[in-house]
Order: structure tokens, then sequence, then C-alpha cells
């Protein structure tokens, strides 16, 4: 069974990070990373034009929080208590105890093993935590920050869709990476 409670919402930290709910006071900083043309430029999603448009996706994080259906988490360093980034297990199979991962960035803090060290603990507490006996991720293959970061963290691409997502008028394609819980056994 995976267990999908998320009250009291379960902060992370670890080495130079804290991992924490994200909240409406957060607005400034989630606008900075969702309006930013450079980090948004692989994730098919609207980009934020206003502080409005960030509300709206906060609400709809803390919705899907409060019931239990997926979980994001805000990044912080542990000097700054500023939202610099965001790693989600925004979809979660629950019948076949598998869940598709999402993260982002501020530019200013890319290439410091940031995203890498915080997946990493989100890993381990859907493994733990949440029993989950897979994790996926989707990503488009010019990705090669979101590759490698996949990679380190020990993923193994397992499928290359082409053009199998319509967004803005095209046709993209998707690299599809899993990573399997070894310590998972099925329950019978
Ligand atoms: C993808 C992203 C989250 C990576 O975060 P990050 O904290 O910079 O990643 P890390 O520092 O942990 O890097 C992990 C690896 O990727 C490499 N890498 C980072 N940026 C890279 C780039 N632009 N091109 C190629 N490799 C890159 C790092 O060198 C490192 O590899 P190494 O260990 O072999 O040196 C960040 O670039 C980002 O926010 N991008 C925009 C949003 C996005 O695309 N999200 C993913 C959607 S699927």
């Amino acid at each position: 069974m995976v267990n999908m409670n998320f009250d009291p919402f379960p902060k992370l930290t670890t080495e130079r990070l804290y991992l924490r709910a994200i909240d409406m006071k957060d607005a400034e900083d989630m606008f900075v990373l969702r309006s930013n043309v450079d980090a948004m430029k692989h994730i098919a999603r609207p980009i934020a034009k206003t502080i409005d448009d960030v509300k709206l996706l906060i609400e709809k994080i803390q919705t899907m929080v409060a019931k239990n259906e997926g979980i994001a988490w805000g990044i912080t360093t542990r000097e700054e208590n500023r939202i610099i980034g965001t790693i989600s297990f925004h979809i979660v199979d629950v019948a076949n105890h598998r869940a598709t991962t999402g993260y982002m960035l501020q530019p200013s803090m890319w290439k410091k093993g940031i995203i890498t060290e915080g997946l990493n603990a989100v890993l381990q507490y859907g493994f733990e935590m949440m029993n989950l006996h897979s994790v996926e991720a989707h990503i488009d293959p010019a990705n090669l920050a979101s590759k490698n970061v996949l990679l380190r963290c020990g993923f193994v691409q397992e499928a290359s869709f082409h053009e199998n997502y319509f967004y803005e008028g095209k046709y993209l394609n998707t690299d599809v990476f899993c990573l399997l819980n070894k310590k998972h056994k099925a329950e019978i």
C-alpha cells in the first residue's frame, strides 16, 4: 500500500537544503521561478505572466497536498527561507505504487548539484515513507541538465516517445526515465 498522508507536511533536510511546504507567502519567489524564460524553456506549461498566475498554481498545489493526491516541496537554502526551486511527485499512480517527479530551480543556482541533492532526499522519502515501488520522469530530450540529474540519481531511460505531447501548436518528443526501488517487495 502506498502511504498518501501528507499531514503533517513532511519537511526534508539535506546537507545544504530545506524542503518544505509551498505557501501563499512564497508567491513572489514562485513568480521569479515560473516567469523565468530559461527555467521554463523545457517545461511545457504556460509561463507565469502575473503574480495571480502563480497564486493559482500555489492554490492547486495546496489542494493536491491537502487531498493527499500528490506532493510538491519548495526548496530553500539553509541560510535563507526563500524558495529557489521545487520538486514534486505531482502524479501518484497508487495502484501501481508509482509516482512521477518534476523539478525546477532558479537559473542563478544551476550546476551546483542542488537538484541532485534535493531529488535524492525526495526519492528516499518516496521509497521509504510512501512505500513507492518506482518513480518516473518525463523530459524534453533536449534537456541535458535534467537528463544528467536523473542519471546521477540512478534513473535509466526506458522509453522515447515521438511527438506524443501536443503543446502550443507543436507535437513534442518525450524521454521517459525510471528508478526502481530495489528494496521494495510486492505485497501478496
Ligand atoms: C534541470 C535542473 C533542475 C538541474 O538542476 P541543477 O541543480 O543545476 O542540476 P545539478 O547541479 O544537480 O546537475 C546535475 C548534472 O547535470 C549537469 N548539468 C547541469 N546543467 C547542465 C546543462 N545546462 N547542460 C548539461 N549538463 C548540465 C551537471 O553538470 C551535473 O552533471 P555532473 O554531475 O555529471 O557534472 C535545472 O537546470 C533547471 O531548473 N532547469 C529548468 C527546469 C527544468 O528543465 N526542469 C526539469 C523539467 S523535466
